[in-house]
């Protein structure tokens, strides 16, 4: 009798692990499980029949069968790792096309910024920055812009304490450079700015500008103009010619407003350049020698020039756009048009 039933349990066993070898699906699988180890199979028929048997034989029997039991089980979990790593590897496909990634862009204003200091990198410029948050000196005083200068009131400013304001022109930057650095200084000076102006779409009250600083001994408003020159036919094409128009800024003198020509109407005259065929892009003339005294450095032995434009100005000229807010509203529909430019 234990000799059957043992003789039984064996060919159950041999019978399962090869049927378990065979088995080629994850739900082939799930069936031999239940089928040899479920509530319905032989094992389970066997092992509710230990009742009828001696002692001994219960100990030897039950042993057996569970043995079987956890040798099956043990086979259907092994049988099962091995399907489902070759089916993840029948369905992975080398040669499927990836799936794309989503590139963003460019802010037009980090475009510009970019394109500047290249153009500028080239012809000697480092790059250079100061704190936003800056105060009247830096912003006016040593720039020989004393309080009640009536120059002043060319930029309204958001003051954050008497002394202390938003800076609303990047040339406090300059005066931080001369502090620090002996001559001979060759940097741009790019970043935020902040004026208390109504908003409209020509102006805005946070914008950026790039300050230009050179100083050397016995550097002359022929530099100026040359470099000023270099870049405009860099930047904006060979064939763009610049003028100067004398101007009045504190901290320079002489000073002077750089005009291009309109590259949008070939100078024939269009609303965006008022109809004269020119477009002013920068201020700029020859540090005022009332600077360097505020900054210890000695205007008999150093001479240089100075510029600052306004970036956005720059991004609208080059890429049309009518409106400056747009730079600062985030619109997606906006920002992807710089994706190829
Ligand atoms: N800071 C001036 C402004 O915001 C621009 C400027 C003019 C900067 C002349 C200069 C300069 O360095 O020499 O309007």
């Amino acid at each position: 009798m234990t000799q059957s039933i043992s003789e039984k349990l064996e060919t159950v066993r041999q019978q399962a692990l090869a049927e378990i070898a065979a088995a080629s699906a994850e739900g082939q699988l799930y069936q031999l499980k239940s089928r040899y180890t479920g509530k319905k199979s032989d094992l389970s028929a066997v092992l509710a029949d230990l009742g009828a048997l001696s002692i001994d034989e219960k100990r030897q029997i039950g042993g057996l069968a569970n043995t079987v039991k956890t040798d099956v089980l043990q086979a259907i979990e092994d049988r099962l790792s091995q399907v489902v790593q070759s089916t993840a590897a029948a369905s992975f496909d080398a040669t499927a096309p990836g799936i794309p990634c989503v590139v963003g862009s460019q802010h037009p204003l980090t475009m510009v910024l970019d394109e500047l200091k290249d153009v500028f990198g080239k012809m000697g410029f480092a790059v250079a920055e100061g704190p936003e948050v800056e105060t009247d000196y830096y912003n006016f005083e040593a720039l020989n812009t004393p309080k009640h200068h009536p120059a002043r009131d060319m930029q309204d400013t958001f003051y954050v304490s008497d002394e202390v304001l938003l800076r609303t022109h990047t040339s406090p930057v300059q005066v931080r450079l001369m502090e620090k650095q002996k001559p001979p200084i060759r940097a741009i000076m790019p970043g935020r700015v902040y004026r208390n102006e109504e908003i409209s779409a020509r102006s805005y009250c946070l914008f950026h500008q790039m300050e230009g600083l050179y100083i050397d001994a016995h550097v002359t408003f022929a530099d100026l103009k040359g470099t000023i020159d270099a870049f405009v036919r860099n930047y904006f094409g060979n064939s763009v010619k610049s003028k100067f128009r004398p101007s009045f800024f504190p901290f320079t003198e002489p000073s002077a407003e750089v005009d291009i020509q309109c590259f949008l109407c070939n100078s024939k005259g269009c609303p965006v350049c008022k109809r004269t065929g020119w477009l002013e892009i920068m201020g700029c003339g020859m540090v005022d020698p009332n600077v360097f005294n505020a900054v210890g450095i000695n205007p008999d032995e150093w001479s240089g020039f100075a510029f600052g434009m306004g970036i956005e100005r720059i991004a609208m000229l080059k890429y049309d756009v009518t409106d400056i807010r747009l730079f600062f509203e985030n619109d997606l529909r906006f920002l992807e048009q710089f994706k190829h430019v």
